[in-house]
């Protein structure tokens, strides 16, 4: 090993007491302070001010929002006038007639039964004027009638409508549904039915007997 020369400075500097080099230290740290890694308030600030706007938005949209609903509001709505109207689809509520009651007797097919029960597919009494259709309902049917170029009149249809020595009591608004279903059901194609053409066909025939298809062809 060769003998390093005195004046070799890292020889210097290993010489330098402990509190020499701590004080040099010092002197560095005091001159130039690390100011990175100061506490300084101004991003504390702004992290406390975003956190408190995201809380309070989130309480907002959360007590506010009423869970995003379309129902809620409505940019096209009308001012309300404080009546609440539910409107029913008279299909729907026409077949739920018919499943409940005629689908007994004229089949879910709306084929009836042979020599029995006519059917409504195709019937031109259902796809005829609605004077009679209604006529049919409202007051019952018995007797011969022709349907699709058949007799029927092993049975009879009956009383339906709110008028005397009605089996069903059933108002002019759910006479109206089933038969808007019937005409359009099973490849029907006939227009919708109202209740108020029903309560003017029970208003002005009263409480008429029941129909015979000879009564009928005679109504308009
Ligand atoms: C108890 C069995 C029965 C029920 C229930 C019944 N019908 Fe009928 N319906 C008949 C019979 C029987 C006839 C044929 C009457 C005749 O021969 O004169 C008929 C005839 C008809 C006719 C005229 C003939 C045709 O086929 O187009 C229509 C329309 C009609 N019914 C509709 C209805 C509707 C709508 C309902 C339910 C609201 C209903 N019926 C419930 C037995 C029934």
């Amino acid at each position: 090993m060769s003998q390093k020369p005195d004046n070799d400075p890292r020889l210097d500097q290993a010489a330098a007491s402990d509190d020499a080099v701590l004080a040099l230290h010092e002197k560095a740290i005091g001159e130039h302070p690390d100011n990175g890694a100061r506490y300084r308030l101004l991003p504390i600030f702004i992290l406390f001010t975003l956190s408190g706007l995201i809380l309070f938005a989130g309480t907002y949209l959360n007590r506010y929002a009423a869970h995003y609903s379309p129902l809620v509001f409505n940019e096209n709505g009308k001012p309300s006038t404080g009546e609440v109207v539910v409107k029913i689809d008279p299909v729907a509520l026409g077949k739920k007639q018919f499943e409940a009651v005629c689908i007994t007797c004229h089949q879910a097919t709306g084929m009836g039964v042979a020599g029995i029960y006519p059917p409504l597919a195709g019937s031109e009494w259902v796809n005829g004027p609605s004077k009679r259709l209604i006529e049919i309902v409202l007051y019952g049917l018995k007797g011969e009638v022709h349907v699709e170029s058949h007799v029927y009149s092993a049975a009879a249809m009956p009383v339906f409508g709110q008028v005397a020595g009605s089996a069903y009591n059933w108002n002019d608004d759910r006479i109206a549904a089933v038969l808007t279903y019937v005409r359009q059901e099973w490849g029907n194609k006939s227009g919708p039915i109202s209740a108020d053409e029903v309560s003017a066909v029970r208003k002005s025939m009263g409480d008429h007997k029941e129909m015979s298809e000879d009564v009928l062809m005679a109504s308009k």
